[in-house]
């Protein structure tokens, strides 16, 4: 018989939303979160709420402390980059979610591209570090082939600009001295069909999961600037329709090669892929659950998370994971004028009743006495779970009756004809 563990999350979003549920279908879990926004949802299914920012690491601390954690997990990269795992580790609270140093994986794009060069790991484009501007400028200016342009530091997934896509060789120019970041990387334009895996990681052990497609841009047929994730989808297996078996094999193979090199490393680490022609290249790694991808994941993981928790906590080789062999579809409401120009502090109304099987995930509102507002980021999705693709979006559809106004849909998550256009583009690809 398991004991009651106590567990702290940290986050405010639909992703520890998600994380939320997962930990509480186990009974011998006791759940504490604590974020800068009050998440309805999270806090409804915890036994207490702390409001505190993600990165004020003391605060963090003190109420893990308060509260006698004996486990923490981490949602959000910010709090991994604040090292806010290095600290509650210090405080003797094992915490799934890697050290400040092993999270420069994410945190620091230039550290992540040599790492891959360094260890060998399959899949790194050929790349390029700037802290001059305009030495970047002139590489630009050189350069024969089309690049993706990549502040260092985290953006929330809002920084990169890819030329030929979003911008030409000049805008770029523009975008970099309009910006003078400190670092910048410059690489290769990978062209394809982007995936997502993430995996569970502990005590030099990979626990894949099924791979998921996110939509980055704002608008429906991948239109607009990019945003955190405007919706994302996964299917039945392992791999989605545009893929093979081998394709998610090769994937996971590059995940299992930055576990080799770093085998210390302990949370979620996530494979962000370009599939082209030749295989999977890494268009980053994250070192934390994806959001929306966590929504998609998380619902068909029959294996306990806290069993995982306290596998890795103990230094066992984690269980093997189960899933329910159903698809999903993932929509995210978000507030009008996301990203560019996000109308925060607008009331809004989510009708609980009208999600019908769908699931509910809160992401970044605030609750307050009155009700419930929007933030400058997203406000919820709705997650459709089913035997099919298309019969998860279409459950996923019918659930965002319960947005009201002032929110934002890219209805076309899912759906059968963009997926299409998916397979459609691997095709030509391949040349098929
Ligand atoms: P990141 O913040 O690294 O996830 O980048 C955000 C988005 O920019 C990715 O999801 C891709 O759509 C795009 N991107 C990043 N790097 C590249 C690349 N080397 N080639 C093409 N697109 C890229
Ligand atoms: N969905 C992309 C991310 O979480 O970074």
């Amino acid at each position: 018989m398991s004991e009651t563990e106590t567990v702290l999350l940290v986050g405010g979003g639909g992703r520890e939303h998600a994380i939320a549920r997962a930990l509480s279908t186990d009974s011998a879990c006791e759940l504490y979160a604590c974020a800068s926004n009050r998440n309805p949802g999270t806090a409804a299914l915890a036994a207490g709420f702390e409001t505190v920012s993600e990165t004020d690491v003391d605060g963090i601390v003190a109420y893990a402390t308060d509260i006698d954690a004996d486990l923490a997990v981490i949602g959000p990269e910010s709090a991994l980059e604040a090292g806010v795992a290095d600290a509650l580790d210090d405080a003797g609270i094992y915490t799934f979610g890697p050290d400040a140093d092993a999270a420069r994986i994410e945190t620091d794009k230039a550290f992540q591209r040599e790492f891959m060069e360094a260890e060998s790991i399959p899949g790194c484009p050929d790349y390029a570090v700037f802290e001059d501007t305009e030495a970047a400028c002139e590489y630009i200016e050189a350069s024969d082939v089309d690049l993706a342009v990549k502040p260092a530091g985290l953006t929330g997934g809002k920084g990169v600009k890819v030329i030929g896509d979003q911008v030409d060789r000049e805008g770029a120019k523009q975008y970099l001295r309009e910006n003078d970041y400190d670092e910048v990387v410059l690489e290769e334009r990978l062209i394809g069909e982007e995936f997502t895996v993430q995996a569970f990681v502990a005590n030099g052990d990979v626990r894949p999961t099924p791979a998921v497609q996110d939509h980055k841009r704002a608008y429906e047929g991948d239109e607009g600037p990019n945003t955190g994730g405007m919706g994302s989808y996964s299917d039945a297996g392992p791999e989605l329709p545009f893929m093979t078996s081998e394709d998610y094999a090769d994937a996971v193979e590059i995940l299992e090669a930055v576990v080799d090199a770093l085998p210390e490393y302990k949370g979620v680490l996530y494979g962000q892929f370009m599939l082209g022609a030749d295989g999977p290249k890494v268009v980053e790694f994250n070192a934390r659950f994806g959001d929306p991808e966590a929504t998609n994941t998380l619902p068909v993981l029959n294996t306990s998370f806290l069993d995982v928790l306290t596998a890795a906590r103990e230094g066992e080789s984690l269980p093997q994971l189960e899933f329910a062999g159903k698809a999903t579809v993932c929509k995210y409401a978000v507030p009008d004028g996301y990203p560019t120009d996000p109308k925060s502090g607008a009331k809004i109304t989510v009708d609980e009743e009208s999600v019908g099987d769908a699931l509910l995930f809160y992401a970044s509102v605030d609750e307050r006495e009155d009700g419930l507002y929007t933030t400058t980021s997203r406000s919820f999705a709705v997650v459709g779970v089913a035997d099919s693709i298309s019969e998860a979006e279409a459950q996923a559809e019918d659930a965002l009756a319960a947005a009201g106004d002032g929110l934002r849909v890219r209805h076309d998550v899912g759906k059968a004809a963009l997926v299409q256009r998916r397979i459609d583009h691997m095709n030509e690809l391949r040349g098929e």
